[in-house]
């Protein structure tokens, strides 16, 4: 039973009660390792799931992208594309690598990369010679980019794309026009045109953190239609061993595998993923009746090539309107023992990096490094994190729990009203 003080957490971890069999086979196999028959089912099935033929299961979403960005041989004197609107994993091994960010803004109509804002980045590299190394969008908030056109714009000057779909398991695109064109198969997910995010770029990124719509605890993969790079990445993530008995070596990797018990709660939360998937999208639209039509509230808009997996529901505060402003709701929340967050701060705002055109790699005091970054635009990501607040979203919520929050929302704007 839920009481008036019970805890409501962001986005908690949801068992289904599957994972605990496939758990218990781990221990009876005693692949107790970053290796075993879990984690080679656990890859089957997700390609099974996404229909992205290639995958590896890794420690983390940001092993991932690391592993896919020194595949594709960034380094030092090299940019790459990202979306500003993201979490640092997204972007972090982009400086593991010693390449130099450049940030994109996002749009309105979907929150993600601009296709529009990255086409003229790219014309204007392209006039310079210059051309990016990668492109790196986010899928935000389970919702895909603008996959066609992005992939579309980076073929033309010949960038692959690595797509952090992280947040993305269980979101689909809606393909517009030559239904082969992202390389899986369409009309898996129920409607004739529809594909998995991640699909069609060179490499896709997914994490199965704590708070993801399926989570294996801790965890990430990194798939792609290209075997050589599945293969390639396999082998770093495993401390490129060579294959000897004396543990032989010729480059040197990491220690990025995914365990085997681990894999284990993977298999079960796939099991259970569109269902989920059909939870998060009920709790979207129960927050949307119940803050309906009330004045200086908006939600994260869906255009109509995007089926987001709706992981967290997020909210547009407008202070004028609403007459309170995000930061105080989310304190009112949190006052009420309800966990909600701001959007993601971009990345251009961080302080790790320096978009100053100056000349970075500047110290700061306590010896903390910041990092050279370029951006394009910006207004859209800042406005974004100014006004928006991730409501809890947790696929265990029942209405009350929701009903609780709405609750809370409105009674910040009827306070306000009062002490006015
Ligand atoms: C957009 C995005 N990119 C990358 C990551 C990194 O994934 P992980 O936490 O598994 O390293 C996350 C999640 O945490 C994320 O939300």
């Amino acid at each position: 039973m839920t009481t008036q003080n019970n805890r409501i957490f962001l986005s908690p971890p949801h068992m289904s009660g599957k994972e605990i069999s496939f758990v218990m086979e781990a221990f009876d196999s005693n692949y107790i390792a970053p290796l075993g028959p879990q984690v080679d089912a656990f890859e089957k099935e997700f390609s099974d799931y996404t229909g992205i033929p290639y995958c590896v299961a890794l420690s983390s979403g940001t092993a991932a992208m690391h592993l896919a960005v020194r595949y594709l041989g960034i380094g030092p004197g090299d940019e790459v594309f990202a979306s500003t609107l993201t979490f640092i994993g997204s972007v972090s091994p982009i400086l593991f690598e010693g390449a130099t960010p450049v940030f994109i803004d996002a749009d309105r109509t979907s929150w993600n990369m601009n296709p529009d804002l990255l086409e003229k980045e790219l014309e204007a590299c392209n006039r310079k010679g210059r051309l990016p190394k990668a492109v790196i969008p986010t899928d935000l908030y389970g919702q895909c980019c603008d996959y066609e056109r992005i992939l579309g714009v980076c073929e033309k000057y010949g960038v692959p794309v690595v797509m952090d779909a992280a947040e993305a398991m269980g979101a689909f695109y809606l393909t517009q026009s030559d239904k082969g064109s992202l390389l899986c198969d369409p009309g898996r997910f129920g409607r004739e045109n529809s594909v998995h995010a991640g699909c069609g770029a060179k490499a896709a990124v997914f994490s199965f953190n704590g708070n993801k719509i399926m989570t294996t605890s801790g965890g990430g993969m990194l798939a792609s239609h290209d075997k050589a790079l599945i293969d390639k990445a396999r082998f770093w993530s495993q401390q490129a061993r060579e294959p000897f008995a004396h543990y032989e070596h010729t480059e040197i990797g990491y220690n990025y595998r995914m365990s085997n018990i681990v894999a284990a709660i993977g298999r079960g939360q796939l099991q259970i993923l569109d269902e989920r998937v059909k939870k998060r999208r009920e709790i979207f639209d129960h927050y949307r009746t119940g803050l309906k039509d009330v004045p200086g509230i908006e939600f994260m808009p869906e255009p109509e090539w995007s089926g987001a997996n709706r992981w967290l529901t997020v909210i547009l505060i407008t202070p004028e309107k609403f007459e309170a402003d995000r930061e105080q709701v989310r304190l009112a929340l949190a006052t009420e023992n309800i966990e909600a967050r701001p959007v993601w701060k971009p990345m251009h705002l961080q302080p790790v990096f320096d978009i100053s055109g100056k000349g970075a790699k500047t110290q700061r005091p306590g010896g903390k490094k910041r990092y050279s970054a370029r951006m394009a635009g910006g207004g859209v990501a800042e406005d974004l994190f100014d006004r928006g607040l991730c409501l809890p979203s947790g696929t265990a919520m029942t209405h009350s729990d929701m009903d609780r929050v709405i609750a809370i929302v409105l009674k910040c704007r009827a306070k306000k009203k009062l002490t006015a």
